[in-house]
């Protein structure tokens, strides 16, 4: 396309869901430019599930979303959901398989992804433009929208706004679409790291550092009403793992955690039946039937006196630190580690059905930029593809 010349659709981000937009929209046979300031694309894509993307979650639906609108993400995904993505994956042969119940990963590479979303584009000619880094966006009193760039000016009559949130900047991740929400007067829920590890202040961290590198399996753990059953990893800045990755994106600042180390073991009801039976046993021999030995130790706190000596009120506060430790995290890791950003475009700007905002007629939001957050488990990928499936079929 010459430089200058309007376009049906322009989208700006070239991630998952800019990238599958794309493939919808050129299918319907709409003009479509993707415009990403990164040079290499779907780089999210590439390094997510470890390197084979956990790209669907085949129980995808609004429970596992957090959002001010809790309600918002029900259509897309009723409308473009797990099974849709899958006989796309599929179609295009590429092997997949399912780890836990319903995580669908590839089973080779998430290359495969990646190439699957170019070569839609591709087939589709869809013009993608890296590397290029967008200086102003208007909205023309013609209609339409007119996107200036270091490489020139783009017009379109529909644009959609893409480019993810803020997790992971070494990898291209901007505050781009929320300043271009602002710009348009639309709202903005907060932002804030999801799906990632949370840190402990020194003063916690001198008694658990020499726990860092224990894994537990299958560890309870609850911020408020919230709670989650996974692994959960003690690591040299506080605590990572499944579980708590999954309570990261619930938890704010100046909040207690509880965690069970032991969901299911009734730790105070074994020490005192201990005691009655061993009396000359040690707390610590009582808990390592438990828990790593370390662990147990540190949940002893310097206890160490035979269980006949000690009172039973005392067996029972030691069986709430390990049922019921509670922890108050000094914050997280933040953005460099972050797998999502929580918050984002305020989802009562947005149509539900195609995704494009209420007051600006053409202007669209798709992806992680929206304030739609999935658990950990392939489901934010899914509102990635649900999304701009939406939106596809209406820019
Ligand atoms: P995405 O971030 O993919 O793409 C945004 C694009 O916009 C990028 O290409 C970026 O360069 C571009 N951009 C940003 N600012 C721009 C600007 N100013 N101008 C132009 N372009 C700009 N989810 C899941 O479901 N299963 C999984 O296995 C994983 N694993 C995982 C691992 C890791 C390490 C991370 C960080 C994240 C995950 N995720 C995940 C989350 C998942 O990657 C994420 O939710 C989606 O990639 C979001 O897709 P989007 O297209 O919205 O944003």
């Amino acid at each position: 396309m010459k430089q200058g010349e309007k376009t049906d659709v322009l989208i700006l981000g070239a991630g998952a869901a800019g990238l599958f937009c794309a493939g919808v929209a050129a299918r319907r046979g709409r003009r479509v430019v993707v415009i990403d300031h990164a040079r290499r694309l779907g780089e999210k894509i590439r390094i997510s599930g470890g390197g084979r993307c956990n790209f669907t979650n085949l129980n995808a639906d609004i429970a596992h979303f957090i959002s001010d609108n809790p309600r918002f993400a029900l259509s897309a995904l009723k409308r473009f959901g797990p099974r849709d993505f899958l006989s796309l994956i599929e179609e295009n042969g590429i092997p997949w398989r399912e780890k836990a119940a319903g995580q669908l990963f590839c089973a080779r590479s998430a290359r495969d992804i990646v190439d699957m979303l170019l070569r839609r584009c591709q087939e589709g000619g869809v013009e993608i433009l890296p590397g290029v880094a967008v200086t102003q966006t208007e909205k023309m009193p013609e209609g339409g929208f007119r996107v200036q760039t270091a490489g020139g000016v783009h017009r379109a009559s529909s644009l959609v706004i893409a480019t993810g949130g803020l997790s992971v900047p070494k990898i291209g991740a901007s505050d781009f679409g929320y300043r271009i929400a602002r710009q348009f007067a639309l709202p903005v829920v907060p932002v804030r790291p999801g799906l990632v590890p949370l840190t402990f202040a020194e003063s916690l961290l001198a008694h658990t550092r020499p726990l860092s590198g224990i894994a537990l399996e299958g560890a309870g753990i609850a911020c408020g009403r919230v709670r989650f059953q996974d692994d959960i990893l003690f690591t040299h800045r506080g605590l990572s793992g499944p579980a708590v990755l999954q309570i990261s994106s619930y938890w704010r600042e100046g909040r207690e955690i509880t965690v069970d180390l032991c969901p299911g073991a009734d730790i105070a009801g074994a020490l005192l039946a201990a005691k009655r039976q061993r009396p000359r046993s040690r707390p610590a021999a009582v808990l390592s039937r438990f828990l790593p030995r370390r662990l147990g130790e540190f949940c002893c706190d310097g206890l160490q006196q035979p269980l006949g000596e000690i009172a039973d009120k005392r067996l029972r506060k030691l069986g709430d630190a390990v049922n019921m430790w509670r922890i108050l995290p000094s914050g997280s890791e933040g953005y460099r580690t972050a797998e999502v950003t929580v918050g984002g475009v305020d989802t009562r700007a947005l149509s539900s059905k195609t995704m494009e905002t209420r007051d600006v007629p053409g202007l669209y939001f798709i992806g992680e930029v929206v304030d739609v957050t999935g658990h950990l488990g392939g489901y934010n990928f899914q509102w990635a593809w649900s999304s701009a499936h939406a939106a596809g079929q209406f820019v």
